[in-house]
């Protein structure tokens, strides 16, 4: 068995990309396929933790095992959820902790997607209804086996992974209607995306963040840059000049740098499956947070 680095800790992860709506029928999104984000999600639930995994976009990724899923799109839902999640205030996790509470009814932990959604999730429903349930952010689905949940919900979370490309603009707003094509040119309105790992970072002074980056050039320049303006106490970056790893690949190769906070060395992950990855991240990042 995995070393418990994160035996009892709780994780919120973002992942994929997220989908900027331009009206009912298009989107400005990008290419990140969610692998690693979900990848660490497996080795943080094989370590221990109660992990909280947070998709944009469209993922088409299974739900690793262990992990509560919440599907969002665009990068504005994506903050809200992340902020819920790391409180321990949204409905998925309350609710969860309130199925926990009926012992027979263990077996409803297992949801998958729900078609309708509803303006707010009433976590007193009947017990027949908790595998309908779902909440305005998103699907939720939870996969397999739960019984190491709920979280405590008076408590923030201890670890924050933010593994999301995250659209840096969206449309100021989405046509209500499908745009028609009778000018020959046109123009889109774009507003900067909120910064979600610096929000939530900066509110949670106290919370262990871990961003990632992918740079082509200076990867150490700009690492120690994002470490310090996100204040977070670890990022793992990717070199995405390099063309066998990254993006949809199912491989990964990282450098891990860390906050001045620990007197860590840089660590190089060498290029392996991203879930060879996921586990040594997990590893660090457990073995950092309790050192
Ligand atoms: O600034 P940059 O996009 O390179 O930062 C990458 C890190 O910040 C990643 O961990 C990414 O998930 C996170 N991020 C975010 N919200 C944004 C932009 C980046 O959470 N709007």
């Amino acid at each position: 068995t995995i070393p418990q680095h994160l035996f009892g800790k709780t994780v919120v992860i973002t992942a994929g990309p997220t989908v900027e709506a331009i009206d009912p029928v298009r989107y400005l999104s990008n290419h990140s396929s969610g692998k690693m984000g979900f990848a660490l999600a497996q080795a943080c639930v094989e370590a221990g933790a109660q992990v909280t995994l947070i998709a944009g976009g469209k993922v088409a990724l299974p739900t690793p095992l262990g992990v509560t899923r919440i599907d969002v799109l665009s990068a504005a839902q994506m903050l809200t959820t992340a902020q819920q999640c790391v409180a321990g205030t949204h409905p998925a996790l309350l609710s969860l902790t309130e199925n926990e509470q009926i012992d027979d009814h263990k077996h409803h932990h297992v949801h998958n997607h729900h078609e309708h959604e509803r303006a707010e999730c009433d976590c007193h429903e009947p017990d027949d209804q908790i595998e309908q349930q779902s909440v305005a952010s998103g699907d939720i689905t939870s996969n397999g086996n739960l019984d190491t949940l709920p979280l405590d919900n008076l408590r923030h979370a201890d670890i924050f992974i933010a593994t999301a490309a995250v659209a840096d603009y969206r449309t100021q707003e989405a046509a209500p209607q499908k745009i028609k094509k009778t000018q020959d040119a046109m123009t889109l309105n774009l507003v900067k995306n909120p910064d979600i790992l610096a929000t939530i970072s900066h509110a949670y002074p106290d919370m262990f963040v871990v961003g990632f980056a992918a740079e082509t050039q200076d990867v150490e320049h700009y690492a120690r840059g994002k470490l310090a303006a996100k204040d977070l106490d670890l990022i793992a970056c990717n070199d995405v000049s390099r063309s066998d790893i990254g993006f949809a690949s199912d491989d990964n190769a990282m450098q891990v740098f860390f906050s001045e906070r620990y007197a860590h060395d840089t660590v190089t992950l060498e290029k392996a499956s991203k879930d060879k990855i996921a586990e040594q991240l997990a590893t660090i990042i457990g073995k950092t947070l309790t050192q």
